[in-house]
């Protein structure tokens, strides 16, 4: 919906329980002021049930919200309450983005198309062979992220086998036992960590990555700390590298875009503000 007057502020936000943690804020409200855009992005906690987000959506509309990015537990729930989904979006079974006008609320998923643009920043083209270290949300939008990038054979290994080839089931993808990831690395074009292994509180991944050809890169969508124990090592090998904040910076353009109506830029500045407002949460 758009805002009532031409004078009135343009509302978006992010929507998630916890979101205190959330970075959209500071990179919406950096683009916003660079843009000299009269504008608002706000956290917002709602409650995990479906019911509490319809709540909590209905009533964003009804104040003239242009729209929200999501993040957990929500983002199953935007797909189901948007009347227009987005392919990426129902390929993903999750929404990262809700957009609101008077035909309705659309949802997208920017959080694939980040990663992709992430990649692509460091490599046009970035090649075939792909091995995916877990099978949760966040592996299925990388999945489809390596998909859209051209990579024609994509493996995974996960802990728990059976997602693992629930997944590759479902997207036609190899399965590695989760004990022989270090050893099937030889070809391999990109590495791609999307477990919570080495974030901040949880286990460090163990993983040799000195099969890996040195034109390899290698992601990890961890961003606390910033700088994971596998980065660290991809660095001294001379990997390059993509890092959870890259991820993060660019699945926030769509939403800017869609919601601010400008483009927005991904620089070295705004990183810089980023990782300022990590050192100060004492995350890296
Ligand atoms: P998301 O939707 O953010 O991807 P998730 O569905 O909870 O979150 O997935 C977390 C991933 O981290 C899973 O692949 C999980 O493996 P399991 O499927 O076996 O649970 C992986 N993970 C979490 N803790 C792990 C650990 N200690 N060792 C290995 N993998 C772990």
């Amino acid at each position: 919906m758009a805002p009532a007057s031409s004078n009135a502020p343009v509302l978006a936000g992010v929507v998630g329980h916890p979101v205190r943690h959330s970075l959209s804020p500071v990179i919406h409200t950096i683009w916003a002021k660079r843009a000299g855009i009269n504008g608002y992005y706000i956290p917002i906690d709602v409650p995990p049930s479906y019911d509490e987000f319809a709540r909590a959506m209905d009533s964003l509309r009804v104040v003239g919200f242009a729209g929200v990015n999501v993040t957990l537990p929500h983002k199953e729930h935007a797909l189901r309450y948007a009347d227009k989904k987005s392919e990426n979006a129902q390929a993903a079974g999750a929404a990262n983005m809700l957009t609101f006008s008077d035909a309705g609320a659309s949802a997208e998923n920017s959080d694939t198309t980040g990663f992709a643009e992430a990649v692509r920043e460091q490599r046009s083209e970035p090649g075939i062979s792909a091995l995916v270290l877990g099978a949760g949300g966040a592996a299925r939008g990388v999945v489809l992220a390596l998909k859209a990038l051209g990579f024609t054979d994509i493996r995974i290994a996960n802990r728990t086998m059976e997602r693992a080839v629930a997944l590759a089931e479902a997207f036609d993808l190899a399965v590695i036992e989760w004990g022989k990831r270090s050893q099937v690395l030889e070809n391999t074009d990109i590495l791609v960590n999307t477990t919570s292994l080495g974030m901040s509180g949880q286990p460090s991944l163990e993983m040799e990555i000195g099969a890996l050809k040195p034109s390899a890169l290698i992601a990890d969508i961890v961003y606390a700390p910033l700088k994971t124990d596998l980065l660290r090592r991809a660095e001294e090998n001379s990997h390059q590298t993509v890092d959870g904040l890259a991820m993060l910076m660019h699945q926030a353009v769509p939403g800017f875009r869609q919601w601010f109506g400008e483009e927005a830029s991904v620089d070295d500045e705004l990183r810089g503000e980023l990782v300022k407002e990590l050192n100060r949460r004492g995350k890296t």
